[in-house]
């Protein structure tokens, strides 16, 4: 059996992706040095190093490699080997054109950035398990190996490739999963618009065509090129787990980026000995630290509750966006700390040391250009410090209140052309709501829709548009036995292949909501609606509208203008011992505010008013003890409640029944007992 963490690492985890190959030799040793200075446990190494690993085919050039993991070993450093196959060599993609990936239009990309796959070309498959091999048989029982990266954030940046191998591939998937013909047709509606097949040799992917294709088509191919890449990555697994025995393997996950939006990590998650995760924050004006809590919560979701690792982050501004702010003083610190608090087991980053060539050569790193004399470097040595006092959190899990439900696959189904509104986003309500669970001080997990709710007090459902009737029976049963549920506008709609499901909307949903939707009424831009309710305050809602006919449920808010005047906005209804409340609007954060408020009473959840806004409460537990972390966003000092005495870990103090955390800092109380 694999390892679950990284062989001979007994620390938190604190490093980044160490590429000594842009580096001249000499400056090896400084980097060991200052790894010793800093307090860096371990070094991700190689992932882009198969041209200088392999310059002719197979003419291998150890000799560097070598030397890096000796070097490391030798000062205590564990490595995080990567096994390079995002980056093939030039002399691969010359023997093999027909291995750059193809778009939807047709256009082949060229070689010389990275990650320009084709995942179904069969000489790029027995390119990467060669190298793969090679790697294993030299390091598999390297003293400093600590665990395999394989790869590097597989859908980015290319998610799907359109050639006539992954057409040839598709109907071989297309075979195994509907068994011929007759299933592909009938599961994607084929009888519309004339697109009837009569062998699946004439399914190509859904490449640019006149206009909208075939949803159920479309929805197929983002599942094929998921399953696709997994092959992969299970091909490369599979190898360093006979070569390598015992030692972890993982690869890196985006959960949470709407940039990597074509990877199912419900399903990753189950392959990977060990969940590890890459998190940017993104400047798009809204709370970076709400989003990143997200992507923590998600990532541990992914990883069924264990601890996982925060492989990427940056210890200031990336260099991918418009424009890339750095970051203020302490938030590296704060940043850092949040990802712990959700569950990683430390703190890694892109990169050690900031590239003088290539792309990358403005994005932030733990040794900047200026060296050591520098505000990110010591900030870099005390973050060192602070992770190696919190060593006693390792194994412990956190402690979540609620569930929200979250598919990729529903969200690729309702990202697809032609729905009611593009002005809906499923993400931006997955979003909304986590945001709104945030402020109330609630811990999130993330649920897959057919996953067992029982011990969740409250479920949201912000928009999961795609939902199996097994889902939806699972919802039901989750309510009947004295769950509440928050349902999203536009959800339980169509089945797994994007077919309506049969008789009135939500289908999947209907009797646990006690409704029936009678008509989508999306708003134009601009356009809002009031929501009244008789013991609530007025809201106001905007995107979405709806006729919504109750039949069961009750009505608590009425749309008090637009097209749906005097029908029900907010619904409520008793099923079984439980509650499931529906939302047809897109209520403004004061607005979902009002309605978790209520869902929060029902499910007896306790309020945490009397925690300060944008301060983060997160509870670790497990067999080291109790470990409450306090993550202060805030301008201010905030006083934060304790349940009991403990010892903080930053500074050592004793503290009991209240907690003082500075402006801008994080505490971590060992909570006594
Ligand atoms: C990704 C990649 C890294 C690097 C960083 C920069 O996470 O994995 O190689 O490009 O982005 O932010
Ligand atoms: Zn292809």
């Amino acid at each position: 059996m694999p390892e679950t963490t990284p062989r001979g690492l007994s620390r938190l985890a604190f490093g980044g992706d160490y590429n000594p190959e842009q580096w001249p030799e000499s400056v090896w040793d400084e980097d060991v040095r200052l790894m010793r200075e800093a307090g860096v446990t371990m070094v991700s190494v190689g992932i882009f190093s198969w041209a200088l690993l392999e310059p002719e085919p197979g003419a291998y050039d150890f000799g560097w490699l070598d030397r890096v993991m000796d070097l490391l070993h030798d000062n205590g450093i564990r490595v995080d080997l990567g096994t390079p196959t995002v980056a093939p060599p030039k002399w691969f993609y010359r023997a093999h054109p027909d291995a750059l990936p193809v778009t939807a239009d047709g256009t082949r990309l060229a070689f010389g950035s990275r990650g320009a796959i084709c995942h179904s070309n069969s000489a790029y498959r027995a390119a990467a398990a060669g190298i793969t091999i090679r790697l294993a048989e030299r390091y598999g029982d390297h003293p400093g190996l600590a665990m395999w990266h394989v790869h590097n954030e597989y859908g980015v940046p290319v998610s799907a490739c359109w050639c006539d191998s992954c057409a040839a591939h598709f109907r071989r998937w297309l075979e195994t999963r509907y068994g011929g013909v007759d299933g592909v047709n009938e599961a994607w509606g084929t009888a519309f618009w004339g697109q009837h097949y009569t062998s699946l040799e004439q399914i190509d992917p859904p490449r640019t065509a006149a206009t909208v294709g075939n949803p159920g088509q479309a929805l197929d191919y983002k599942r094929f090129a998921d399953a696709t890449m997994r092959e992969n990555f299970c091909a490369e697994r599979d190898i360093l787990h006979r070569l390598s025995p015992g030692v972890p393997v993982t690869t890196n996950f985006m959960t949470a980026l709407s940039q990597c939006d074509s990877v199912d990590y419900w399903a990753w998650g189950r392959e990977v000995d060990i969940v590890t995760n890459d998190h940017y924050l993104i400047t798009d004006g809204r709370r970076t630290h709400v989003n990143l809590a997200m992507a923590a919560d998600l990532t541990r979701s992914v990883a069924g509750g264990d601890p996982w690792i925060l492989l990427e982050h940056s210890t200031s501004g990336v260099n991918w966006q418009s424009r890339n702010p750095a970051k203020a003083p302490g938030q590296m610190a704060r940043n850092s700390l949040a990802h712990v608090a959700r569950g990683s087991e430390g703190a890694m980053f892109f990169q050690w040391r900031q590239s003088r060539r290539g792309a990358e050569k403005f994005h932030s790193a733990m040794v900047p250009h200026g060296g050591t004399d520098t505000r990110v470097w010591r900030e870099v040595v005390e973050l060192g410090a602070t992770l190696d006092s919190l060593s006693t959190v390792r194994g412990t899990r956190t402690q979540a209140d609620v569930a929200v439900l979250w598919d990729w696959h529903s969200w690729w189904a309702q990202s697809l052309d032609w729905r009611p509104s593009v002005d809906h986003d499923a993400r931006e309500r997955a979003d909304a709501f986590y945001e709104a669970l945030y402020d109330r001080h609630l811990t999130v997990d993330f649920a897959h829709p057919e996953a067992d709710l029982s011990a969740y007090p409250l479920v949201v459902v912000p928009a999961s548009y795609l939902m199996t009737q097994e889902a939806g029976r699972n919802l039901a049963r989750y309510v009947e036995n004295g769950g509440t549920l928050v349902v999203s506008y536009f959800s339980g709609i169509v089945d797994e292949h994007d077919a309506v499901h049969e008789g009135a909307c939500p289908g999947a949903l209907r009797d646990v909501l006690g409704l029936t939707v009678e008509e989508f009424s999306p708003l134009l831009p601009g356009q809002q609606v009031r929501v009244t309710g008789p013991d609530g305050p007025e809201l106001t809602g905007d995107v979405w509208s709806e006729f919504v006919v109750p039949r069961g449920a009750e009505t608590v808010w009425t749309y008090a203008d637009g097209l749906a005047a005097g029908h029900p906005a907010v619904t409520r209804h008793r099923h079984g011992r439980g509650t499931a409340w529906y939302v047809s609007t897109r209520l403004t954060a004061r607005g979902l505010d009002a309605l978790l408020g209520r869902a929060a009473e029902d499910a007896g959840l306790p309020s945490r008013a009397d925690l300060p806004h944008d301060v983060e409460v997160v509870r670790r537990e497990g067999a080291s003890g109790s470990f409450v972390f306090v993550v202060n966003h805030t301008a201010t000092e905030a006083k934060v409640p304790l349940d009991g005495a403990g010892t903080e870990l930053l500074t050592g103090e004793r503290t009991a029944g209240r907690l003082a955390v500075p402006a801008g800092a994080v505490r971590v109380v060992h909570l006594d007992g």
